[in-house]
């Protein structure tokens, strides 16, 4: 797989979903898709099985973080499901993450790629220290997460583009950097704080891009996706 954007199906229905990717209908590529929790929670494996159907990829957003049998089983039942990316959190140890990869894994050896969360985006210096106890800063926590997600065979990161070069200098050029908080430069920023436009992220070195809101609430989505891929693909 190469660089791709991968569009955040951030819907609470199948139906929402849906009728948000017929407006893709007409386009030669078909987008790959990110399915979080709350769709999947809400329609439950069908709708990956019903997408990949449909001949998307997809990234499987469902940040696993429980010990590593229960961690490892889950794995194995993800990977029947064909999706292309699935995740969890770093957090869970090096131990969880070797568990994941053998339950991911099937029997003719293939699996999907697995990345890793380090620290949520939402979790600011100050929650580090006073709810996780870790007395470090977060540039270094960050760093050494994605290195302990190396180390246990993991293939990337879910990262700021801002971090991606360094996440690469650390982990080795091959190790994905699968970035959010992308904008356009003309575009409304939501609730994301530190964002950077498709070419920027193309520049830092990200792998693939995640775009949620710049596609989903554009008036037209199609056109949205289609600039996105012009800006970070070429
Ligand atoms: O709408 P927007 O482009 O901000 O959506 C970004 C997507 O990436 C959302 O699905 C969001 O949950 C996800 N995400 C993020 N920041 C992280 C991890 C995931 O924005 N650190």
């Amino acid at each position: 797989m190469g660089k791709d954007v991968i569009v955040a199906c951030d819907f609470a229905s199948a139906e929402a979903t849906f009728a948000f990717l017929d407006k893709f209908a007409g386009l030669e590529r078909k987008p790959f898709l990110k399915i979080g929790m709350e769709l999947y929670y809400a329609e439950g494996p069908d709708i990956v099985r019903e997408i990949k159907r449909r001949g998307h990829r997809i990234f499987l957003d469902l940040k696993l973080h429980d010990i590593p049998n229960t961690v490892k089983k889950a794995m194995a039942v993800l990977s029947r499901l064909d999706a292309d990316i699935v995740n969890l959190h770093a957090a869970g140890t090096a131990q969880m993450m070797r568990a994941a990869l053998e339950g991911l894994t099937r029997e003719d050896g293939t699996r999907p790629l697995l990345i890793a969360v380090t620290q949520l985006t939402s979790t600011d210096q100050e929650a580090l220290e006073r709810d996780l106890l870790i007395d470090k800063p977060m540039d270094e926590v960050v760093m050494h997460y994605a290195k302990t997600a190396a180390e246990a065979g993991l293939d990337g990161v879910v990262c700021s583009p801002l971090e991606a070069e360094k996440v690469h200098s650390v982990c080795g050029a091959d190790f994905l950097t699968v970035t959010p908080g992308i904008r356009f430069a003309d575009g409304d920023r939501g609730d994301q704080k530190r964002v950077m436009t498709p070419a920027d992220a193309k520049a830092a070195g990200s792998d693939y891009i995640v775009v949620g809101r710049p596609i989903t609430a554009a008036e037209d989505p199609a056109a949205a996706y289609e600039r996105c891929v012009r800006e970070f693909i070429g």
